[in-house]
């Protein structure tokens, strides 16, 4: 009874959330409620100098993988066993809001450091990563960090990828790791027990339902390509209709008729057109190059691959006399979550009185990557309005101070189990 009194006390302290979130907020701030900090560039190095500043202030041990990703451990009573592992991402788009990764990142330091606060012991090590290039904002493909550990994206693949400055990510994180000061170095794909990230839900569900806690219970596929269109440039003002390679033209035709393939009445399909280049972007020249995104999600394997099968056919064929080629760069079916790991999610906030529902993840994350190492689930919290990407987005500090009770007490009871969740599922 005294050891089930001495959890139900313990709590995360909601001061200190507030004043780290309100410190990350500071660094790259845009001055209209948002934050700028593209992976690997200044803003983001320093806020993950400040993380380490925090993390070493209490002796947890620092590493850093060849990709970027950092790992802060608490150690366990067996020092030997795979950690559990929980985390997210502080780059942002560009520009972004304050709670899309950074919200799980310092939920799960708060984890760690309410542990330390009560001097519980854990026999697992607990290990919060926060992963590198999430956001792909800067560089492609999106969640770059997990994608590299766990073998889903080659290292090289990843340290070639520019960004739109030509400047690559070997270039940027060099310069980048050089800010960090010494770290151990961790191995990709190490061995881990369970993984948990905690996130702001980034749609509207869990405030229309007026509920507290979102057990994810997977993530939809998501599919990313790259349209290059060539043109070719000529006077605006004297080159006649009939001698024009117009290449906008070309990408507005092939746009028009993807978003025509793209209609879905039970509106599941989701189809963005996010970067859109145009050269020489000058008003009085036919433009040469046009270069867009396209992101496409659906929750089921089949309609995403029918979707994406027939992206060559317009994108890849020359259009209204120009040339076009398009690539994949990013392909990753949806994932369900594994079973145990979503019922210790549900019974911690049962535990905690929280309100809660199961709910699929419309957004990518790193623990889509993680679910192919480990017994790997999500907690979401309700953000207003659903709002996300957009300096705007915002989340009631009673509920970030819920979320990550919950992940306290969820990391808790699987930092001290001994044998493998997986093998506690029935078939
Ligand atoms: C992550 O930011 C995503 O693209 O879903
Ligand atoms: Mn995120
Ligand atoms: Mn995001």
């Amino acid at each position: 009874v005294s050891s089930q009194l001495k959890t139900m006390e313990l709590s995360v302290d909601l001061d200190r959330l507030m004043s780290r979130h309100h410190a990350l907020a500071k660094i790259g701030a845009t001055g209209r409620g948002g934050v700028c900090r593209p992976a690997l560039g200044p803003e983001d190095t320093a806020a993950r100098r400040l993380l380490l500043d925090w993390a070493r202030a209490r002796s947890f041990s620092c590493a850093i993988d060849p990709i970027g990703n950092l790992f802060v451990r608490r150690n366990g009573g067996e020092p030997g066993w795979p950690p559990v592992s929980t985390g997210s991402h502080l780059d942002t788009q560009i520009p972004g809001g304050n709670y899309d990764g950074i919200y799980g990142v310092i939920a799960g330091l708060e984890v760690l450091e309410t542990l330390e606060d009560h001097d519980i012991s854990t026999r697992r090590p607990i290990e919060l990563v926060v992963w590198n290039n999430e956001e792909g904002a800067r560089f492609s493909p999106t969640t770059m960090g997990s994608s590299v550990y766990s073998g889903a994206t080659s290292i090289e693949a990843a340290l070639e990828s520019c960004d739109r400055e030509g400047i690559s990510v070997r270039k940027a994180l060099a310069e980048s790791l050089s800010k960090l000061g010494n770290l151990d170095q961790h191995a990709f794909g190490a061995p881990c027990h369970a993984y948990i990230e905690a996130h702001i839900e980034q749609g509207p569900v869990l405030e229309a339902e007026g509920l507290s806690i979102g057990v994810v219970t997977g993530i939809q596929g998501i599919s990313q390509f790259q349209t290059t269109i060539t043109g070719e440039a000529a006077h605006a003002g004297t080159t006649p209709r009939r001698r024009r390679r117009d290449a906008l033209l070309a990408a507005m035709s092939q746009i028009s008729g993807l978003a025509k393939l793209a209609e879905d009445p039970g509106d599941k399909l989701r189809f963005t057109i996010g970067k859109l280049t145009v050269l020489p972007g000058t008003p009085n020249t036919v433009p040469s190059e046009v270069a867009f995104t396209i992101d496409l999600r659906h929750p089921q394997r089949e309609a995403l691959d029918a979707f994406r099968n027939s992206i060559e056919r317009i994108c890849g064929t020359e259009t209204l006399s120009c040339k076009s080629k398009v690539n994949e760069f990013l392909n990753s079916p949806p994932i369900d979550f594994d079973a145990r790991v979503r019922s210790v999610i549900r019974d911690a906030a049962i535990g905690r009185g929280a309100s809660f529902m199961e709910l699929a993840s419309g957004a990518t994350h790193d623990a889509k990557y993680m679910a192919k190492l480990c017994p790997t689930s999500m907690i979401f919290i309700p953000c207003l309005s659903g709002i996300s990407h957009n300096e705007a987005e915002m989340a009631a500090p009673s509920d970030m101070e819920c979320g990550a009770n919950v992940l306290l007490d969820a990391i808790k009871v699987l930092a001290d189990e001994t044998a493998s969740p997986i093998a506690q599922v029935p078939a």
